[in-house]
């Protein structure tokens, strides 16, 4: 088939890259002129396994190109729209974006062609957009949502191996013409409404975040009694109705998708005018998640002003340089706030970028940022960092005080070495606990 991707972030980069080397003739389109000249000469902008190779290897065949502009007369099967759906002001998603895709697909794409949501949009965004192609009197042009639930990090296999394929329409027809483009995808199916399928989206997503806000709190309340989170994570998953993914606890989630649409789906309840207690409650715990390595450097420290502090991964999860909503940006923020020198490491993000539009180095050499620290915190569990010779690292550090926001380590090991450690609810913090 032929296939139109609008937006080449992560899910638009990663389907279209799939759907080419699964045969299909793919365009993908983006505004930025840059990224387009950067993508066909077949360099991601983005880290992902084996992106590179499979870019390369699919240009070189000629399923894949890219252009900075929808074509004119596109004889298009099914246009994929995979832009950018940022957060406003109020928490609910800016869908501009999208309709303005919607409409310049109005303008170009052949009768019988699809046009479908990758993005994750609110319930009621392919209704929307059905409504919009049909006042542009555009009502041979069809419409799904078929939304994407590819993780970072293995973004490739999530996409040519994925747990279901969702595809929400408003009649069989385009439900047969996705079944056909998706055949030598081997995974259930659900067809279903749009509706439906865009709320699968949120749900599931939202689902994901409770459950690691859940085990958080039960990390809480661990450090208090003795208990080992890991070990109750395990005991719990071991349940098939409960499962052990997403039970590990830590510093909480960050990243593109899960703060964005939980805010999303709280926002598109409380425009409903339903009260989603759950999921405020899960967004909250995710915040005061993130401030447990304050509080320990602070009790520890007393004052963090001119001490040094060396913050250990700053990608929001190990295998993608995004920084997106990661911990360690806010971290960053609030010890420089308190005067602390802030040194951090990363083995593939070389620099971010502040809230007040400042650029901070990162360095790629973990023992120099943590020469002469006065506390590190772990906070994206990248190998790198749980491979390192944590007996150099005791003798270059000034003061051997280790939070280990992500359970990443071994505590008796760190103890045993001489640290001052802490994790997120698995070693207790009552000393008479300890002895027991
Ligand atoms: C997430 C979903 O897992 C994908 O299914 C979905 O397609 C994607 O969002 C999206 O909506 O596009 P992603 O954000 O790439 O994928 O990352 P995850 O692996 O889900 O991790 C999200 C965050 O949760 C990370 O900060 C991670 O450190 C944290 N996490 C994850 C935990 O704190 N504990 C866990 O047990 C698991």
């Amino acid at each position: 088939m032929k296939i139109l991707v609008i937006g080449t972030g992560y899910v638009g980069l990663v389907t279209g890259v799939c759907y080419a080397q699964k045969g299909h003739q793919v365009l993908c389109v983006d505004a930025d002129l840059a990224k387009v000249t950067q993508l066909a000469a077949g360099h991601s902008p983005i880290y992902e396994s084996g992106l590179d190779v499979m870019l390369d290897a699919q240009i070189r065949r000629g399923t894949l190109t890219f252009a900075n502009a929808i074509p004119q007369n596109a004889d298009y099967d099914i246009a994929m729209i995979a832009v950018g759906t940022p957060a406003r002001a109020d928490g609910g998603p800016d869908l501009r974006n999208v309709f303005r895709v919607v409409e310049e697909l109005a303008m170009t794409l052949r009768p019988g062609a699809i046009v479908a949501t990758k993005s994750t949009v609110p319930v009621g965004t392919a209704l929307k957009i059905k409504r919009c192609l049909e006042s542009l009197r555009r009502r041979d042009i069809r419409v799904a949502s078929v939304p994407e639930f590819l993780r970072e990090g293995s973004a490739i296999n999530d996409t040519l191996f994925p747990s279901r394929l969702i595809f929400g329409v408003f009649d069989d027809a385009t439900a047969q013409q996705l079944q056909q483009l998706h055949e030598r995808v081997p995974a259930p199916v659900v067809i279903c409404s749009p509706a439906t399928a865009e709320m699968i989206k949120y749900a599931s997503n939202a689902y994901l975040a409770t459950k690691i806000s859940f085990i958080n709190e039960i990390a809480n309340i661990c450090a208090k009694t003795g208990a080992d989170v890991v070990e109750v994570a395990r005991g719990m998953g071991l349940d098939a109705r409960i499962g052990d993914a997403f039970l590990r606890a830590g510093l909480g989630y960050g990243g593109s998708c899960f703060p964005k649409d939980t805010h999303a789906l709280v926002s598109l309840a409380g425009e409903l005018d339903y009260d989603f207690k759950l999921l405020k409650a899960v967004v909250e715990v995710n915040q005061r998640q993130r401030r447990l390595p304050m509080e320990w450097l602070d009790s520890h420290l007393g004052d963090c002003g001119g001490r040094k502090i060396a913050l250990l991964g700053v990608a929001f999860k190990p295998a993608t340089n995004d920084v997106r909503e990661s911990p360690t940006l806010e971290l960053y923020q609030a010890l420089t706030l308190r005067g602390a020198r802030v040194e951090l490491y990363d083995p593939v993000v070389s620099s971010f970028v502040t809230s007040s539009r400042a650029s901070v180095p990162v360095d790629r050499d973990a023992y120099a940022v943590l020469d002469g620290a006065d506390a590190a915190v772990l906070v994206t569990e990248w190998p790198q960092i749980l491979e390192l010779n944590w007996t150099r690292v005791h003798a270059i550090m000034h003061r051997p005080l280790v939070f280990d926001g992500r359970n990443a380590l071994h505590p008796t090991t760190m103890m045993d070495m001489g640290f001052v450690y802490a994790d997120v609810g698995r070693t207790t913090l009552l000393p008479e606990l300890i002895a027991l």
